[in-house]
Formats: structure tokens, sequence, C-alpha cells
């Protein structure tokens, strides 16, 4: 216990020195060290035929705002995943995913959205991006407050979960969230519903982080929760500062946003659950309007 958070420190110190300061202040290797990289203020996560590789926030959040540059394995990413998302622990857990599906080259990667309230998802959406996400760094964030979940790609909103409370739905609210991102093999899946493989000629696969970082309400260790939940979802103000990812225009979509909503999902959602009624004979209840 004592040695491996010692390795674990040692690495963090080597991995992510002052380059990117708010990097190593928030976040730390989870999981396969030696397949992650810093190159000045880059962090790399590689996929190889042996592993992927995570990374995860130091801390637990409740509410907040969390954006990562992120430019994604360019050529043949057939078969791999990448990962950014915010979950909670625990079996009854809550989720927010971006997955990024890989392809073969030239062919569009995908961006799969979920949602997951207390250990249930089946959320999926899918979307293609209006550029080329493995050619440079894009920003990709997930936004957090009492009244919505937003998944933004460059400040452009892809995907809104409201809190829809009041038709007696549950809405994530009272368990703190670590924030996280891996790469990871996915070929029983992820392309083209599984048919095409990962090409493991061309490994290693690897994601770059530019930034990841999180600015939110800090769950201190060792509190209640209930308490923490009270402080961080009713004030408005904390030793981080103003809580500003809560207040009142934080709290649904501008009209600026609600039109990049609608163009976004004409022009470029390619799978929503709402839809499905093959997996969902009856709507799920969020969905409806
Ligand atoms: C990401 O967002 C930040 C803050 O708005 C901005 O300064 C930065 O240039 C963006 N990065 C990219 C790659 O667009
Ligand atoms: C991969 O490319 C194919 C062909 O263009 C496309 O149908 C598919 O949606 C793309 N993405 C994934 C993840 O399969």
């Amino acid at each position: 216990m004592k040695y491996s958070y010692l390795v674990s420190l040692i690495c963090i110190v080597t991995f992510f020195p002052l380059s990117s300061a708010r990097f190593e202040d928030q976040f730390q290797p989870s999981w396969a060290l030696d397949h992650i990289l810093q190159e000045g203020d880059t962090v790399k996560l590689k996929l190889d035929s042996s592993s992927g590789a995570g990374i995860a926030s130091k801390s637990k959040y409740l509410y907040g705002k969390t954006t990562a540059e992120m430019k994604l394995v360019p050529g043949d990413s057939a078969g791999t995943v990448t990962a950014f998302y915010m979950s909670s622990d625990g079996e009854a857990h809550n989720e927010f995913d971006f997955e990024f599906l890989g392809n073969t080259s030239g062919e569009p990667y995908l961006v799969q959205t979920n949602v997951y309230v207390n250990g249930v998802g089946n959320r999926e959406q899918r979307m293609d991006l209006w550029y080329d996400p493995t050619l440079d760094f894009h920003n990709y964030s997930i936004l957090w407050n009492p009244k919505q979940v937003m998944f933004l790609v460059d400040d452009t909103p892809i995907r809104v979960y409201e809190n829809r409370e009041e038709e007696g739905l549950v809405f994530p609210k009272s368990q703190p969230m670590g924030i996280y991102s891996s790469i990871w093999n996915a070929d029983d899946w992820a392309t083209q519903g599984g048919r095409v493989k990962t090409d493991w000629s061309h490994q290693p696969f690897v994601t770059e982080f530019r930034e990841v970082k999180m600015e939110g309400c800090e769950v201190v260790e060792g509190k209640e929760v209930e308490e923490e939940v009270k402080r961080c979802g009713e004030s408005w103000e904390g030793k981080e500062g103003r809580y500003w990812w809560k207040e009142k225009e934080m709290e649904e979509l501008s009209v600026h946003q609600s039109h990049q909503l609608v163009w976004v999902r004409a022009k470029h959602l390619i799978y929503d659950y709402c839809f499905d009624s093959g997996r969902f004979p009856a709507s799920p209840p969020e969905c409806k309007r």
C-alpha cells in the first residue's frame, strides 16, 4: 500500500512536471503508468497489444465543469476507444461519458455520449464531428450543475440532460464524482458495430491531452457527504471562489446555444437511444418532451 503510493507519487512528479501545473495538481495516472507519457506540455495515453492506460482526478466534486483539450489517435484507430468522463463510485453510480470511437484511416470518428443515473445507463447518443478530431486539439467539456448536465465540443453543446425531478425523474445530485480519461481496445463493439478489429500492426495508438482541468466544488475528504452536498449544492461561494457553474445563466441553454444544439443534431446526430424503438418499445421517460 505504502509502496505503491510512493511509486505513484514519484511517477506523478516525473510524468507531469511544472509545465502543466494544473494537470499535475488535479490529476494522476490511475493504471498502466508506463503507457502514460509526458512530452513538454502534452500528456499521451498509449494503447498497444499489452495495455491501454488511464488517468484520474485526485479529488471528487459536486458540480462543476471539466474540460480536456484532446487530439485523438491519428490514422487507423479502428477498434480503439478513448474516453473522457465523470463518474461516482459504487453500484448505483452516476456517470457522464464522452467515448470517442476510432475508425479505419480516412473514415470518421464517432463521439458517443452516455448518462448513467443510479447505475443505469443505456442512454447512448452518437454523432460525427464537423472537423477531423485527429488533426488538432479541440476542447471537450462536461458541465454539471443542479439543473443540467451539458456535453460541449469547442463550446458548442452537443447534448443536454436536464433535471426533470418535477416530473418524478431522478437527477444526479448527491454523489461526488471524479474525472477520468482512458484508452482501451474495444474492437468487439466500437467500430462499425465490432466488424472492424484493431489492427495491431499500427500500434501504438496514442491520444494526446494538452490540458485537462476541473473547476468545481471539491469535496473535502472525511466530511459527511450530506454536508458536502449541502455546501456544494446550496451555496454560491466556497474557498474555491464563486461557484460560477451554478449561476443563473448556466442553468439552461442560452438562445445561441439552443440554436447550436439544433444545428448539431440536424447535421451530425447518427444515433439517439430516444428514437430506438427496437431497444425501447416504450420511449424512456426522460426522452418525452
Ligand atoms: C479551449 O478553450 C480555451 C478556453 O476557452 C481556449 O483558450 C483554448 O484555445 C481552447 N483550445 C482549443 C484547442 O481550441
Ligand atoms: C466508421 O466509418 C464508417 C464508414 O464511413 C461509418 O459508417 C461509421 O459510422 C464510422 N464510425 C464508427 C465508429 O464505426
